[in-house]
């Protein structure tokens, strides 16, 4: 049997007169893919800025491992073992690859200031796990190529992965993926659906994708929930969901 690994109850978030979600509920399973689609605006993002608390909800709560996570601070959420990426990469620019997946480290870190400053033998092993997972990780996306490289000087399809590759770095129990194909090329969307394999059969992963590539839905996702006005339509297996009249509606309505 499945186990559940985070559960969404009642989420409702405004802003100003606009209902972005409303009364939203759903689970995740231990071990799945699991999309949301819905037409733009029918607050898919604001759901991951729930989950991952950089707003607050209006009413509803998050459980994640049976733990009641809804107040937790973004970088509580982060030590959890919740990581994400943007729908437009957020990337420092100017920095190397190598340098922008080593800074997620601060994020995931256990160990205190004083004792990085002392440089502790315990910090040292840590330092050295993580520099190793950081290698896996560039391994694991065939990041190599880029390593020494720029971001800012990066092809955009390049970049996505390497924002991928960031939030695996912190060895993610729940990874959250913002619409993973924009901008990607047919080529690059191919070979992200089987890093996403990868990513879940491989590393153990357990993946919300929010994700307009239809085909990619269908070929990576085990359930499928369809949002529209912040309202959930459907949720089931991707042939359900792509043939769902409501969700059809929807889309028409766009
Ligand atoms: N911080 C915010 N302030 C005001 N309105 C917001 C904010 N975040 C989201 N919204 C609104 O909530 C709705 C859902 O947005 P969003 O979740 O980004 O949609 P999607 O990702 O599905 O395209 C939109 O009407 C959007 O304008
Ligand atoms: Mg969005």
């Amino acid at each position: 049997m499945t186990e559940r690994l985070f559960q969404a109850e009642n989420l409702s978030v405004s802003f100003g007169g606009i209902r972005a979600v409303q009364d939203l509920s759903f689970s995740v399973e231990q071990g799945e893919i699991f999309s949301i689609i819905g037409p733009n605006g029918a607050g898919k993002t604001t759901v991951f800025n729930l989950i991952s608390r950089l707003y607050d909800l209006d009413r509803g709560r998050m459980i994640f491992e049976g733990d009641d996570i809804s107040g937790l601070a973004p970088h509580q959420i982060a030590e959890r073992g919740i990581a994400r990426t943007f729908q437009n990469t957020e990337l420092f620019e100017r920095e190397t690859v190598l340098n922008n997946l080593l800074i997620g480290r601060h994020i995931h870190r256990s160990t205190r200031l004083l004792d990085e400053f002392l440089f502790l033998p315990g910090v040292r092993r840590q330092e050295l796990e993580f520099r190793k997972r950081v290698e896996d990780v560039i391994d694991l996306l065939d990041l190599q190529p880029y390593r020494e490289q720029i971001i800012g000087n990066l092809p955009y399809g390049v970049r996505k992965m390497v924002e991928v590759a960031r939030a695996l770095c912190m060895e993610p129990k729940l990874l959250l993926l913002d619409e993973p194909s924009s901008g990607l090329n047919p080529e690059e969307t191919e070979d992200l659906s089987y890093w996403l394999e990868d990513i879940n059969e491989d590393l153990g992963i357990t993946v919300i994708m929010v994700e307009h590539d239809m085909n990619l839905v269908a070929r990576a996702s085990h359930r499928v929930l369809a949002l529209a006005d912040g309202l959930a339509l459907a949720v089931g297996a991707p042939s359900e969901i792509q043939n769902h009249p409501d969700v059809l509606r929807a889309y028409l309505g766009d």
